[in-house]
């Protein structure tokens, strides 16, 4: 249950519901960004989380930014300071950002006390203290402190029941930030009540990391795409020799269940009719084509071959949503990005003309849609790794939650 339907059902508040015009407004953002000596190597988390703190600064908030950043465990770990992404977030926004170097005590406490409504602040690492991650009421209360209303526009932490994406919640009135609010909107649109047919694409190397995914998405969708390694995994469970090809033949039982419940939900599952074969795996090393019944003992596949993906792009008129988990190759090597790039680019020219509805996200597949350039032409690419993952498992999200619960501190 998400994003429209809560809306709809009053059980979490945008920023449309909240007046915060000379308030402290906490804002949970995830500022955990990739950087590479000291400086911020993708912006597009910052990017996304821009006009939502444009928009709460511009109504005359005084807008305190808290996040997390990497696993400094519980401790002060100067190398995982948040000040460079501050200042990187600051060149995003064209704004100036102050940054205290606490998330709570006197440090933080001083300076929010010396914000103008407006302006906009920034506070160091909640995972610099042990109560973050602990989710340690005093901790919360402290960052509760800080703020008049919290806003979570981490969806991309909400799997975390962590001091600054859950607890906090329970102190004050608490409503969706705008990222947030888009997140849930297009995972709703995706999964929660899609239009129908609404085919998945799930690939990756280990069919082990994505076991409640898969268990999930058989009760959930019509067409299920099973790509990358673990449909190795997948062949061999079916008899398929798939010579040294990377697979775990511990699970060939559990994928022949996930086939088997598939079938009983009248769920298609479409697996590789070809692969691209290779004896090693290095950039452009010698590979061919061939069907998965003539895969040599002594090659791997690294990527889905022409012939599959053409029989995946043969069925997209008759789909209307599509969820997408995971490169079907071994993208970041080339050629094996080939089939990877060439269903992005058949989903990207869909969904332009207007004939399906395509989410993607978790981890490599922003990396993957990124590189194939069809990433602008999703109708939403989710900036969150982990917590994608785990929506798509069906499972609650604490931070998500907490947002209903911290509803009813509006009185
Ligand atoms: C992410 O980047 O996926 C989130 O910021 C969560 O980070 P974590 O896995 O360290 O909790």
């Amino acid at each position: 249950m998400s994003g429209e339907h809560l809306e709809k059902r009053g059980l979490h508040a945008t920023l449309d519901d909240a007046q915060v015009a000379g308030k402290r407004v906490l804002l949970r953002a995830d500022l955990n960004v990739p950087v590479h000596e000291g400086k911020v190597s993708d912006l597009t988390r910052l990017e996304r989380l821009a006009p939502g703190i444009r928009e709460l600064s511009d109504k005359g908030a005084k807008v305190i930014v808290l996040s997390h950043f990497d696993r400094p465990k519980g401790k002060r770990v100067e190398a995982l300071s948040l000040r460079p992404i501050a200042r990187a977030l600051s060149a995003v926004l064209g704004r100036e950002v102050a940054f205290a170097e606490d998330c709570i005590g006197p440090v933080a406490e001083a300076a929010v006390a010396k914000l103008h409504d407006g302006d906009v602040l920034v506070l160091e690492n909640t995972r610099f203290h042990a109560g973050e991650e602990e989710n340690n009421p005093d901790f919360s209360a402290a960052l509760a402190k800080l703020g008049d209303i919290y806003v979570n526009d981490a969806f991309s932490a909400a799997h975390r029941a962590h001091a600054s994406t859950e607890g906090v919640a329970r102190h004050l009135p608490s409503f969706a930030g705008r990222l947030m609010q888009a997140e849930l909107h297009a995972l709703e649109q995706a999964l929660g009540n899609p239009v129908r047919p609404v085919c998945a694409i799930v690939a990756g190397s280990k069919v082990s990391t994505k076991l409640d995914l898969l268990n999930n998405l058989v009760t959930k969708v019509d067409i299920l795409v099973i790509g990358g390694a673990m449909a190795n995994t997948f062949l061999a469970a079916q008899g398929y020799d798939v010579g040294i090809s990377l697979q775990e033949p511990n699970l060939h039982e559990t994928a022949r269940t996930i086939l088997k419940a598939a079938a009983a939900k009248g769920c298609e599952i479409l697996l590789p009719l070809d692969v691209v074969v290779a004896e090693t795996f290095a950039p452009d090393t010698p590979s061919k084509v061939v069907k998965i019944t003539e895969i040599p003992h002594n090659a791997m596949a690294l990527d889905v071959g022409p012939e599959t993906v053409a029989a995946f792009i043969r069925r997209l008129p008759e789909i209307r949503t599509i969820i997408w988990n995971g490169p079907l190759g071994a993208f970041e090597t080339k050629p094996f990005d080939t089939a990877t790039n060439m269903l992005a680019e058949a989903i990207a020219q869909a969904t332009k003309e207007g004939k399906i509805i395509s989410v993607g996200g978790g981890g490599d597949t922003v990396s993957a849609l990124k590189l194939s350039g069809a990433h602008d032409h999703l109708t939403y690419l989710s900036s969150a790794g982990g917590a994608f993952l785990e929506w798509m498992e069906g499972k609650i999200l604490p931070g998500v939650e907490a947002l209903s619960k911290g509803f009813s501190n509006m009185g």
